[in-house]
């Protein structure tokens, strides 16, 4: 089931009954899962490059142990996006399901950027939904505090045509302008936007000229909301200018205020069902 590009470039291909998926296995990138006869759920940049250190775009990107650049010793997004994990067991739950798990400890390189002893799981589970669960456990004898993500960016017919419901009433930090507001209607797109939710527990809806995706979270109560718009996307690696057209990022975090203080010997885990 491991397949290697021509540049030795790893991932892992699971086919069953309900859906496809393919997984790197740097940073344990999830970047392809299509449910039979739909198309692809997940949004992949044609421009991202396949190369040991740089980030897939698109898929779901795994954050951690610090989201965005809010620490200055760390990569944006944190490191294990771009480190080689571990891949454990693949197992057949049904016909429809698939279960993948995958592990990162520290390393003497990821001390050298976060100085803990940790190990870092991930279950993927393939089938007629979607789940992520990412678990962390402080192996080290001092507490550690995590930002994190699953930064997934949905396939959508066209950005114009996208709604997000289940966030009115919520309040926001806008990352642009660093100033905080409270959502009153349905998200709809028409300019660069960049908001990380707050205390949000509920159903998320998106929803697009092709279909309706729902995604329920826990362990995150922080919900990143992302879309480029034109003149960002110009600017990024690995997307060509329009693609902001083709993506929306609803990403299922624990981020500012929701930060998470893990204690030795303890763990918290984040699941994702879509
Ligand atoms: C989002 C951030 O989570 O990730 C954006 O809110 C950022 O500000 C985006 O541009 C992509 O980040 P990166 O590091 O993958 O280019």
């Amino acid at each position: 089931m491991i397949k290697k590009l021509q540049n030795g470039f790893e991932y892992v291909e699971i086919s069953n009954k309900a859906a496809i998926a393919k997984i790197a296995l740097q940073g344990a990138h999830l970047f392809h899962y299509e449910r039979s006869s739909e198309i692809p759920l997940l949004w992949l940049s044609d421009a991202s490059k396949f190369e040991l250190g740089t980030a897939i775009r698109g898929g779901v990107p795994i954050c951690w142990p610090s989201f965005g650049n809010n620490n200055p010793k760390l990569p944006q997004h944190g490191f294990a996006r771009t480190v080689m994990w571990q891949l454990g067991e693949i197992q057949e739950l049904d016909e429809d399901t698939t279960q993948l798990r995958f592990s990162l400890e520290d390393s003497k390189e990821s001390r050298e950027l976060w100085d803990y002893k940790f190990l870092v799981e991930l279950t993927i589970r393939v089938g007629k939904t979607l789940e992520m669960e990412l678990k962390t456990t402080n192996c080290d004898n001092v507490p550690f505090t995590i930002t994190q993500a699953l930064h997934t960016y949905f396939n959508v017919s066209a950005i114009e045509d996208v709604t997000i419901e289940g966030l009115e009433g919520k309040k926001y930090l806008d990352a642009l302008t660093l100033q905080h507001h409270t959502q009153v209607d349905e998200i709809r797109f028409s300019q660069e936007v960049d908001r990380v939710y707050q205390g949000v527990e509920d159903t998320i809806i998106l929803k697009d000229a092709n279909r309706e995706i729902e995604l329920k979270n826990s362990g995150s109560k922080s919900v990143v909301v992302w879309n480029p718009w034109i003149d960002k996307c110009a600017r990024m690696s690995g997307m060509k200018p329009d693609a902001y057209k083709e993506f929306v990022c609803i990403e299922s975090a624990n981020a500012y205020e929701d930060k998470r203080e893990i204690l030795p010997n303890k763990s918290h885990t984040i699941h994702l069902s879509v």
